[in-house]
């Protein structure tokens, strides 16, 4: 398979990667989470100017790790939706400049896909059909993979992402951002039966539940309610023990979907990707019930969880190995419909 130079900067870190059949060369993953943290939140505009000043030395750096020079490199990819759209024109806009310079072709990559390719990098065995939990910061999918470019969303939030209601349950608790990696660290010294929460439901109009669609907005309003009737005692909050019931609501609310998604269909694999399948509750009780059901979970080491390039490159791989390239007149999508990826490659003729 090709070897790819891919670029990722769809939101607030800069990663640049190299990987050749499925094996990471380099993996440069420049993080700017510390520049958000005083804001509570990324900023955009902060992010995209951060991305110009670190992309270049992140390019060169990987080459150099890799040990390799333009030559050996058989496509360059870029992340080109969904992200926010000032970021991901940097990276964009750099790899298209040197596919342009080197004459290399040129593949854009839709940034869901990438984290559904991260579970590639260590089980380069696995094959499609697979369904794949997709939890981040921006997205909550179930989404099933039926072959590189052919997928079908089956399940999604109706409101905030899993990532994004454990950020919010965090800045609630006073606890900073990002809020997954502080609320996972404090639910191993909390009680997860201490506050019983609920689990969002999304109704159907015929009555009853939809089976993988999930809501976090009415959770993080439960915490919310609890946390002001918990200040009212003059007490510190019992952050430990809400850290952990509110994981263990997300954890379950997640496991059950995915199981009942996966045996609806008869995918016997699931894989997660996004960076709240770094979460331990999740992990344990995704596990177990697997196993109860006889399926297989892959979870990807946490450095292909969160966003980062190897993914990527993983993705515009098989693409380039299909004969899907991209113009160099793509542009960057702030949203974009995983069922759509294809749009994003030359017709073959
Ligand atoms: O995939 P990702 O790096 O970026 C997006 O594309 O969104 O995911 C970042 C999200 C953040 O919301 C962060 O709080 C969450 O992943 N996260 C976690 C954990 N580590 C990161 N959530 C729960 N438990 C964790 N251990
Ligand atoms: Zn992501």
């Amino acid at each position: 398979m090709a070897t790819i130079l891919a670029i990722e900067t769809s939101c607030d870190e800069t990663a640049v990667a190299i990987v050749k059949n499925r094996q990471v060369l380099s993996n440069i993953v420049a993080s700017q989470i510390p520049l958000h943290q005083r804001y509570g939140g990324i900023v955009p505009e902060v992010a995209s100017r951060q991305h110009v000043e670190t992309l270049n030395g992140a390019i060169a750096q990987s080459l150099q790790d890799a040990d390799l020079t333009w030559m050996a490199i058989d496509g360059i990819a870029a992340t080109c939706a969904p992200g926010l759209v000032g970021a991901l024109l940097v990276g964009l806009t750099a790899a298209k400049t040197l596919a342009l310079l080197h004459q290399k072709p040129f593949i854009g990559v839709h940034h869901l896909e990438g984290h559904i390719y991260a579970s590639y990098l260590t089980a380069p065995d696995l094959q499609p059909p697979f369904l794949c939990l997709l939890v981040s910061g921006g997205h909550t999918s179930l989404i099933y993979v039926k072959d590189c470019g052919q997928y079908e969303t089956l399940g999604q939030t109706r409101d905030d992402a899993a990532g994004e209601a454990f950020d919010k349950v965090a800045r609630l608790m006073d606890l900073g951002y990002p809020g997954g990696p502080v609320i996972d660290r404090l639910a191993k010294q909390g009680n997860p039966a201490a506050f019983p929460l609920p689990e969002g439901q999304v109704s159907l109009p015929e009555g009853g539940f939809h089976p993988y669609d999930s809501s976090f907005s009415g959770l993080k309003t439960a915490v919310l309610r609890l946390t002001q009737k918990l200040q009212q005692n003059d007490q510190p909050l019992p952050v430990a023990d809400l850290s952990a019931s509110f994981q263990e609501t997300v954890a379950r609310a997640l496991t059950k979907r995915a199981i009942a998604c996966a045996l609806d269909y008869g995918l016997k694999t699931i894989a997660v990707g996004g960076g709240v399948a770094a979460n331990s509750g999740l992990r344990h009780h995704l596990q177990k019930a697997a196993e109860t059901h006889n399926l297989r979970v892959l979870f990807p080491p946490l450095k292909f969880c969160t966003d980062n390039a190897a993914m990527i490159a993983c993705a515009a791989a098989e693409h380039l190995e299909r004969g899907h390239t991209s113009p160099l007149t793509l542009g960057a999508q702030s949203r974009m419909a995983i069922s759509n990826v294809m749009q994003l490659y030359k017709p073959i003729i």
